[in-house]
Order: C-alpha cells, then sequence, then structure tokens
C-alpha cells in the first residue's frame, strides 16, 4: 500500500442528485450553486464541470483567481464573484464575463475603469447588508447608490442580493426582517429604474425552510455536499453526503499494558494492545483536538484514536478488531456510517469547517457511484 493512502472520495453521482433536488426545490428560481473554497473543499474544477453537464446556468465563488481558475479550466456558465473587485482581477474578469460584486464607491470606480480599458461593460451584482454587518451597501443607502450609479454607464447591473444572518434558526423574525429590508433596498432601486435580472438573497437554509426568500435566484453551497447547514438541522431528505475521507494502515505496533502513546503520554495501554498507525495528521485536515475523542471505522467497527494527533501520523486501537491488518482501509469520516457532523459535533464546529479543513495535500479523487442518465 503506498504509505499516503490517505485520499477524499467525493461521489459525483451524490452531487448531481444532490443538484437536482434543489433544482426542484428552487421550483423555477435559478439555483446558483455555491463553489468557493474549492467547493468545500470538494474540488471546485470537477464540480464545477459535473453541474454544467447537468445544466448549471450558474454558479458563485468567493475570490476572483477561483473564478478565473473555472474559466481556464473550460467553465462557460455565468459566474458570480461574492468578493469585492481588486484593480488587479477586474479586468479579466470582465473579459472573462464574470459578475462581481460591488457595495461602495470604491468598487464603482474600479469596475467602470476596468471597463473602460477592456471596451466592454461591467455586469455587477449589487450586494446589500439587511443585517449580517459584514460587508454590503446599508440597506438604507439604496436611493444614493443608484445615483451613483447613473454616473458610471459602463456598469451593467445583473443583480441585487443579500445575505441571511440566521435562516437556519428555528426562530423566523431575523430572516423575516433581512427580507423587508431587502424589498425596501429593491423598491428603491426600482424607482430610479434598476430592475435587474437576479434578485437573490438564499442560502441552502434559506431556500429549504422560508419558500418565500427564493426570488429569481437561490444560492446553496452546503446542501450541494449533503452536509447539515447548522447543526440544529438535520440534513434534509434527498440529499446525500458526497465526501469520504479514507486512509489505511500502515503499521501494528503490539504494546504491552501500562505504555503510554504519542506526544504528551495523554493515553496509557490499559492490556496489551494493537495500535495502528494511520498516514494522516491535522496538517491532512484531521485536527489534533480529535486526540482521545474520535473513532474511525474498519471492517465496519470501531476504533477509537489513541494518544495525540500528530502532524502526520494518527493511532488508533485494534485491539478488539478481529483480523485488522496492515493495508485494511479506514473511514476517517463521511457518507452516512460515520457523518462529518459526528467529527463537526466533537469539534463544536460546522459541517463547512471540516471539509473546507482537508488539506491540499489529500488527494481528492472524484468517483461516480451510479452512471450518468441520459
Ligand atoms: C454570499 C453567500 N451566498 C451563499 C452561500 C452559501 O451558503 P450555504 O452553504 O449555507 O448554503 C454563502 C456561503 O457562505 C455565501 O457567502
Amino acid at each position: 500500500m503506498d504509505h499516503r493512502a490517505t485520499t477524499a472520495w467525493i461521489d459525483l453521482a451524490a452531487i448531481r442528485a444532490n443538484f437536482r433536488h434543489l433544482r426542484d426545490i428552487a421550483q423555477g428560481s435559478i439555483v446558483c450553486p455555491v463553489i468557493k473554497a474549492d467547493a468545500y473543499g470538494h474540488g471546485a474544477l470537477a464540480i464545477a464541470h459535473e453541474l454544467e453537464r447537468e445544466g448549471a446556468q450558474f454558479c458563485s465563488v468567493a475570490l476572483a483567481k477561483e473564478a478565473l481558475d473555472l474559466r481556464e479550466s473550460g467553465i462557460q456558465m455565468p459566474l458570480l464573484i461574492f468578493g469585492a473587485p481588486e484593480h488587479s482581477s477586474s479586468s479579466l474578469a470582465i473579459r472573462l464575463g464574470c459578475a462581481q460584486t460591488i457595495y461602495t464607491e470604491e468598487h464603482v470606480r474600479i469596475l467602470a475603469s476596468a471597463a473602460k480599458s477592456v471596451g466592454k461593460k461591467a455586469k455587477a451584482h449589487i450586494k446589500i447588508d439587511t443585517g449580517m454587518n459584514r460587508q454590503g451597501l446599508p440597506w438604507t443607502k439604496a436611493r444614493s447608490f443608484a445615483g451613483l450609479l447613473a454616473d458610471y454607464p459602463e456598469i451593467f447591473v445583473e443583480g441585487i442580493y443579500s445575505h441571511f444572518a440566521d435562516a437556519d434558526s428555528p426562530d423566523p423574525s431575523f430572516t423575516d426582517l433581512q427580507m423587508k429590508r431587502f424589498s425596501i433596498a429593491l423598491e428603491s432601486f426600482g424607482r430610479v429604474g434598476i430592475t435587474p435580472k437576479y434578485r437573490h438573497i438564499a442560502n441552502s437554509a434559506g431556500m429549504v425552510l422560508y419558500p418565500k426568500t427564493r426570488l429569481d435566484m437561490v444560492r446553496p453551497g452546503i446542501l450541494l455536499y449533503g452536509l447539515r447547514p447548522a447543526p440544529n438541522i438535520e440534513l434534509p431528505e434527498g440529499f446525500e453526503p458526497a465526501l469520504t475521507l479514507t486512509t489505511g494502515i500502515v503499521y501494528i505496533r503490539e504494546v504491552p499494558a501500562e505504555e503510554s502513546i504519542s506526544y504528551g503520554r495523554t493515553f496509557t495501554t490499559k492490556r496489551f494492545s494493537r495500535i495502528g498507525l494511520m498516514p494522516i495528521g491535522y496538517a491532512d485536515g484531521y485536527p489534533r483536538a480529535l486526540s482521545n475523542r474520535a473513532s474511525v471505522l474498519i471492517r465496519g467497527v470501531r476504533a477509537p484514536v489513541v494518544g495525540r494527533v500528530c502532524m502526520d501520523m494518527t493511532m488508533i486501537d485494534l485491539t478488539g478488531i478481529a483480523g485488522a491488518r496492515v493495508g485494511d482501509e479506514v473511514l476517517l469520516f463521511g457518507g452516512r456510517t460515520l457523518p462529518v457532523s459526528e467529527i463537526s459535533n466533537l469539534l463544536s464546529t460546522i459541517d463547512y469547517e471540516v471539509v473546507c479543513m482537508i488539506s491540499k495535500r489529500v488527494p481528492r479523487v472524484h468517483i461516480d457511484s451510479k452512471p450518468q442518465e441520459e
């Protein structure tokens, strides 16, 4: 076995099924999957090509660089960049037909000057802050921003959008408030003739839990990957986790009772033990905080992580697993038997972070568990 058996497997059949399910839920609203951060760790290029084959009409990313990489790999569908436009990348984004997010006077100037230099109108989506208080045009300032835009014919407003802060909460009141503020901002733009093709606000939780938030377009991320939008929400029916992280046992050491394992001696064997070595550590995105807490699956049986997770290696106790040997495959997390949610709960975090943490040195292998329908 290759010493680095550690691999993230991404099932494109699950991605396809999840996308179709999102499209059904969207009921005519355009689905703009969010594939930023390397498609939440799932490999953006492969995911984008799969979505394009599935007929996706739009995709969104955080950075201009992410959009440019997609174009370079041959992706042709419309792309929206969430991040603020920058002098260094704006012209290329325009040339490649990517829509850019604007919400300040500086963004407008950058986009307009880039558009002039390219000799092509810049597509823009105006981001409205309706309650995140992170980035975006304050919802009360729509009128003055519309006035500013009137002086920049180089900019074509293709969309206006906002982002929910609390759509996964059982209390709908803040989501309602954000919707109200967004409507007011849209009306202000509408009064001066800015009525873009795409008004959008819903993320995964919003589009599933609040049908009225779907508008012209929805921007689901986490549900495309078959993961939970929040720890308090079960994965809605019809979605399939796409990622599994596996490794292999590369070495087994027989250790007497009363011996300590790994740095800091945080685990001591209580009996004669068979300790398995896995070639994965915190540098791969298997966090040190899982030391002595997580378990893995071998031959359908759980084996606890023992001692501290190291940078490149982690140990597990194989004592109770009959026949466990070097070369056995180990499931670290993913799928339904050892879901990502188990790890995110152990780490008091969200599913998003667990999959985004899988580092670059772990190869992503895209498989297709079901042949594509004609
Ligand atoms: C602007 C924007 N829209 C949509 C999403 C997708 O959110 P989710 O993955 O919760 O569906 C994100 C993700 O953080 C985002 O930043």
